[in-house]
């Protein structure tokens, strides 16, 4: 079998991708302008930076600092708000012309009750998928603890967001827990279409010793790219071995072999973060063509076959299983 003759497409909630590669949430999203760049050098589908209802700052600077195994960030969910950002995925959908690939708006908030109202707003803009990123503290909680860190929360939140819009609803967790299949399992009985996983872990912190001093302005960030690959895949097996909605892996991919290790574990889509902040946006057209080469080696001709091969039979998230 030739790369040309691998198929890479694949779906989400009846979305339609031309191959399994995705812009993860926050890298480079902020413009429609970047999104359709992202979209003409190869990406599968792109995914806006988190936006809420208002816009919002972030934190001073450094916020983003590369250390070599990873990424340590304190961005803060810098954004627009989402007025803005209804503009911006207008932008993208028309800048992209021919080459248009789904957009997927992500939104957060501080409340439950804004959650549903960030989503109703976005999806103004009639974005393919919306993706509900609640790995954000909830402010009206004592400890301002994550929506993510517990399934009652988290479940919470994705029937707010459901009741909200008619667009399919991705719910992107934190690896931050405990049990991700609890949540997991959580949050798609109360509904939500597809799971992201994962958002950034830690928050780690770095110092420098010259100074004494924390690296970031911040202090502390989350982490990403290929230090905390083997917990995003970790991570997405055990999800696709407690549900059986698509599950998009993120988490340290860098290259082809890294998609097809993830696809292995049950995930449909791969979203790249990191590796598109180090290696540029060419990135995708060099990790497609990866996969085909390496999926043509192995004599495995579609993402379908690919899917799920290394959960055990019978998990939820392999292709076949009745469950
Ligand atoms: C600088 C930076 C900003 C990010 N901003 C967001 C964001 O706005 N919303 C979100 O859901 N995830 C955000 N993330 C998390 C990524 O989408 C992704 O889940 C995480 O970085 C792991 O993937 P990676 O190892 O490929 O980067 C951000 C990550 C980085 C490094």
């Amino acid at each position: 079998m030739s790369p040309e003759e691998v198929d890479l497409s694949t779906a989400i909630c009846g979305v339609h991708l031309r191959n399994p590669t995705m812009l993860a949430s926050g890298i480079v999203g902020l413009s429609g302008e970047v999104l359709a760049r992202v979209a003409r050098c190869g990406a599968g589908a792109v995914v806006t930076k988190s936006c809420s209802l208002k816009p919002r700052v972030g934190h001073p600077n450094p916020v983003v600092v590369d250390y070599g195994a990873g990424v340590i960030n304190a961005v803060g969910l810098s954004n627009p708000g989402v007025e803005a950002m209804v503009a911006e995925i207008r932008d993208a959908r028309e800048l992209m012309g021919e080459e248009r690939v789904p957009i997927v708006a992500s939104v957060f908030a501080h409340s439950i009750y804004d959650f549903g109202t960030v989503a109703r707003y976005i999806s103004e803009a009639e974005p393919d998928l919306i993706e509900a990123n609640i790995s954000c503290p909830n402010v009206e909680e004592e400890f301002g603890q994550l929506f993510s860190s517990t399934p009652y929360v988290a479940a919470q939140v994705t029937r707010r967001v459901k009741s909200s819009t008619n667009i399919p609803v991705i719910v992107k967790l934190s690896p931050n827990v405990p049990n991700i299949a609890e949540v997991a399992k959580a949050v798609v009985a109360a509904g939500a279409d597809a799971i992201s996983a994962v958002n950034t872990a830690g928050p780690g912190m770095l110092l420098d010793v010259e100074s004494a001093r924390p690296v970031l302005t911040n202090r502390v960030g989350g982490l990403s790219g290929p230090a905390i690959r083997p917990l995003a895949v970790r991570c997405v097996y055990d999800i696709a071995n407690a549900v059986s909605v698509p599950v998009i892996g993120i988490g340290g991919q860098s290259d082809g072999r890294d998609v097809a290790e993830m696809i292995s574990v049950g995930a449909v889509a791969v979203g790249v973060g990191t590796a598109v902040y180090r290696r540029g946006m060419e990135v995708f057209r060099h990790m497609t063509t990866e996969l085909a080469e390496l999926m043509a080696r192995l004599g495995i001709d579609s993402i379908e076959r690919l899917r799920g091969r290394g959960l055990p039979a019978g998990a939820p998230g392999r292709p076949g299983s009745d469950a």
